[in-house]
């Protein structure tokens, strides 16, 4: 994907409206992403060019840790802190209560305990991701201890879940977490009417560490799209 293309674009341009509400002296949440990508970058920028210091970052996944160790910008862990002041994070389904989907990073499960923590989660995407119901162009990311996969994955089927594990690219076998565990991406065909008990019901099952249903995690959330040809930002 090359820098002009419309999609880069929208992200960049998101990613950079979150980081200018990003004050000095506070605790960063650092999502993980394409777009959450950006968001590094441009908070590093800011923080070497002296507009802003004293930041520390909490990154959400070893992608975000590389990066945010590129741009200079210094980190701790969520034991490390008392508060983390605001959190940017990107995601892959947003419906129009402010509910999400993530996981395509296969970052969910450090993602959910970094941006529900955050005083404020500011959500980044493009327009590409808003959706009337969760659930119907993005299958659901479960994250799932090894040893457990097979019932997992039978629980899963009996809350009508097709699920189907992941694979990884240019690595044989599937994609392994951060955390060494793997991730069903769970299809449900009617989409998912009640995100809020879908999230618990997963979760309860023994061998899931998380599934990627953030519900009611989302303080706002920031849209980037091309408007007659001039990237704009909105707020949902
Ligand atoms: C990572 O696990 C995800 O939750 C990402 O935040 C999500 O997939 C959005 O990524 P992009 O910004 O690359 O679309």
């Amino acid at each position: 994907m090359s820098q002009t293309d419309p999609a880069t674009i929208m992200k960049q341009q998101v990613a950079r409206a979150a980081v200018a509400q990003v004050k000095s002296g506070t605790v960063v949440g650092l999502g993980s992403g394409s777009t959450a990508a950006f968001a590094i970058q441009y908070l590093g920028e800011r923080l070497q060019s002296g507009e802003l210091s004293n930041i520390i970052g909490v990154p959400t996944s070893f992608q975000s840790e590389v990066l945010a160790k590129q741009y200079g910008i210094p980190l701790a862990t969520p034991n490390d802190v008392d508060r983390i002041h605001v959190a940017i994070d990107g995601a892959d389904e947003v419906d129009p209560q402010k509910n999400l989907i993530k996981g395509g990073g296969a970052a969910h499960t450090r993602e959910k305990i970094v941006d529900c923590l955050a005083d404020e989660f500011i959500v980044v995407v493009d327009g590409t991701k808003l959706v009337d119901l969760l659930g119907t162009t993005f299958l659901l990311p479960v994250e799932v201890l090894p040893m457990a996969l097979e019932p997992v994955k039978r629980a899963i089927a009996a809350l009508g879940g097709e699920p189907q594990l992941r694979m990884a690219v240019k690595k044989a076998g599937p994609v392994v977490t951060d955390q060494g565990n793997l991730v069903l991406d769970v299809k449900f065909p009617q989409g998912i009417a009640d995100p809020a008990s879908l999230e618990k019901e997963l979760n309860n099952i023994p061998g899931v560490l998380e599934n990627g249903l953030f519900v009611g995690a989302a303080d706002r959330i920031l849209i980037g799209e091309i408007i007659d040809g001039e990237p704009r930002v909105r707020e949902l």
